[in-house]
């Protein structure tokens, strides 16, 4: 290891790392949406592409998906993921929040910080501040032990994220600073907001940097205005953006991308690409945006990144690293070999099993005379229900008509005697329920489509049903209620289950099983479901995420480091409707495209 004296700095114009000028070539990855077996191959596509710094967020729910219980193996071995990026050598800035925003469900924040009904996030608020305090006991220690000065990979920490456009209390951003500082953070603070939010961001002592798509000159002169002769940063370059369900595929002209990336750098400015490789939002992690409408994000975080989701070049690579290499030293490394994709053909599905028939695998439902939100349920040790579909069943005499007043969230299928009668969101709020004169039960099967990352909205984020829903205008009494998280051990557990055969294609809420037959070495495979309504794909009971017939994703992608050689179980729970059959593809359809201005 090489002595390490004066880590990164920003006395100057430009940032110095031992007292030599240094300028920062970044790209984000984020572990936890990539395979681990894939991290080595990602970062040296990113070194042979001339980065120089890989910038990573830190997800609070799934580090800390109990309160107390912490999570940092597998995909979320974040000292393994620092471990390589030293090895490949890039420099690493850490981004650990606890609010990253990210396309990710709340921010990153876990969902049972809203059992408390005061609670107050991202503030001093003492439910908020003891959790992040808790959190960070356990995260920073790990990360402080890779500081560059300590001989580890990161040059620099991020305070918070875009505080700035959010700003709810004034004392906040200096509480967060404490936290790393005094847990041993002593490489570089900066900050990181958007033009909205620049003015209200930064932090005294704590060097700020800007987040764009285009350039703006007067956020330039904001920066230079605020500090003086300090390098300036972009934090997020963004090369592309993220997608959600009934939109079109968002991508961004190479073109385009390559003019305003040489203008930062012609400016003198370091930049780092948000996202260099994006990866996939697996299982139920994806986020959403609610302005004018509520928006949940696509599975797939391809970005339209210079790697594609499944880790592939674009052309933006290739021009990128041209740009780059002129800026490195030395002649960069080859372009590494490619990743093998391919199709196995149809899958075919062998046997069916409704959803009705496996409600007792979660246990006893929780009797409540009113509706519970899924946060605030008496499951997981008392940590609620995260992620899922939550079930509430009543018994009602007679018809009429339903509403929810706007409190399911975000979406439910009705049935009454478990004959599907439609779906209610946040357009359609009413349903008419025939009327027969007798006792009949009513199924409201929630799904969470995923909270919200960014924006005012990320304050009122409970899920399932949140308040009274109505049948002739009187509340509904007496739920039972069945959290329906799907999380492995329960898919696992669907074998203990007696299946039908596949003989008529079954409509409801049901799940269908078949085999993927991988070969001797698999390889990455693209699911396309068409035919089929919408939806969880799950591979070996692994959560690949939803699909949905409404666009623009098309196909899911399945890490060839995730199936078995030989037989591999897929397992698809439709919502609606099946369709005949599974394809796999050695190519993503990410769908309908739309150029991003
Ligand atoms: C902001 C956030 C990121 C991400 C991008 C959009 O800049 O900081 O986390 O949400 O927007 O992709």
């Amino acid at each position: 290891m090489q002595p390490r004296k004066n880590g990164l700095a920003s006395g100057h114009l430009h940032f110095l790392l031992e007292d030599e000028p240094y300028r920062i070539l970044g790209g984000s990855m984020h572990y936890f949406r990539v395979p681990v077996a894939y991290w080595r191959d990602r970062m040296r596509k990113m070194k042979a592409c001339g980065i120089n710094t890989l910038t990573t967020y830190v997800p609070w729910n799934l580090h800390e998906p109990r309160k107390g219980k912490f999570d940092f193996t597998k995909i979320l071995d974040i000292s393994e993921f620092l471990a390589v990026a030293s090895e490949i050598g890039l420099w690493v800035i850490v981004r650990p929040g606890p609010y990253i925003c990210s396309e990710w469900d709340l921010g990153g924040l876990p969902s049972w910080l809203l059992r408390d009904k005061n609670m107050k996030l991202r503030t001093t608020y003492k439910g908020f501040a003891e959790a992040t305090e808790a959190y960070f006991d356990e995260l920073i220690p790990k990360l402080a032990k890779y500081q560059y000065t300590r001989g580890g990979p990161i040059i620099a920490f991020q305070v918070e994220n875009e505080y700035g456009s959010y700003a709810k209390d004034a004392n906040y951003m200096e509480f967060i600073k404490n936290a790393l500082v005094s847990r041993g953070i002593v490489e570089l603070l900066v900050t990181s907001d958007n033009k909205d939010g620049l003015s209200y961001g930064s932090l005294e002592g704590v060097l700020a940097t800007v987040n764009f798509q285009k350039i703006e000159p007067v956020l330039f002169s904001y920066l230079n205005a605020l500090q003086g002769n300090k390098p300036v940063m972009v934090m997020e370059y963004w090369t592309g953006w993220f997608d959600y369900w009934g939109g079109d595929h968002h991508v961004l002209d190479a073109d385009a991308m390559m003019s305003t990336i040489s203008e930062v750098l012609n400016r003198g400015a370091s930049i780092n690409l948000y996202m260099f490789h994006g990866g996939t939002n697996f299982g139920f992690m994806s986020g959403a945006l609610h302005f004018h409408e509520y928006q949940s994000d696509v599975t797939s975080y391809d970005y339209d990144a210079p790697l594609t989701e499944s880790g592939d070049y674009t052309s933006k690579y290739f021009k990128i690293r041209e740009l780059f290499g002129a800026y490195n030293g030395n002649p960069l490394p080859p372009v590494p070999e490619l990743t093998l994709k391919t199709s196995y053909g149809t899958v075919q599905l062998k046997r069916c099993l409704p959803l009705w028939d496996v409600l007792h695998l979660v246990g006893q439902p929780f009797k409540s005379v009113e509706p519970v939100n899924m946060e605030n349920l008496p499951v997981n040790g008392g940590n609620g229900q995260s992620y899922g579909y939550t079930l509430y069943e009543t018994i009602i005499f007679g018809g009429g008509k339903f509403h929810t007043k706007g409190n399911v969230r975000d979406r439910a299928q009705v049935f009454v005697s478990s004959h599907p009668l439609g779906t209610v969101d946040y357009k359609n709020e009413e349903l008419q329920i025939p009327e027969v004169p007798a006792y009949r039960k009513l199924s409201i099967l929630v799904e969470n489509c995923g909270r919200v990352n960014y924006g005012p909205m990320i304050d009122y984020q409970r899920k399932g049903i949140v308040g009274e829903v109505y049948l002739r205008d009187a509340p509904l009494r007496n739920f039972k209620i069945y959290s329906l998280e799907m999380n492995t051990t329960f898919i696992h557990s669907l074998n203990d289950v007696h299946w039908s055969e596949l003989g008529e294609w079954k409509t409801g809420p049901v799940f269908y099983q078949g085999a993927l037959h991988a070969g001797d070495s698999p390889m990455d495979t693209f699911i396309r479901m068409k035919g089929w309504k919408k939806g969880v794909v799950f591979i070996n009971g692994y959560n690949l995420g939803r699909y949905w017939d409404i666009g623009p994703q098309d196909t899911l992608y399945l890490p060839g480091p995730w199936l078995w050689p030989g037989v591999n179980e897929i397992t698809i729970l439709e919502e609606y409707e099946a369709g005949q059959t599974v394809y796999t593809l050695d190519t993503p359809i990410f769908g309908k495209t739309q150029y991003v201005d």
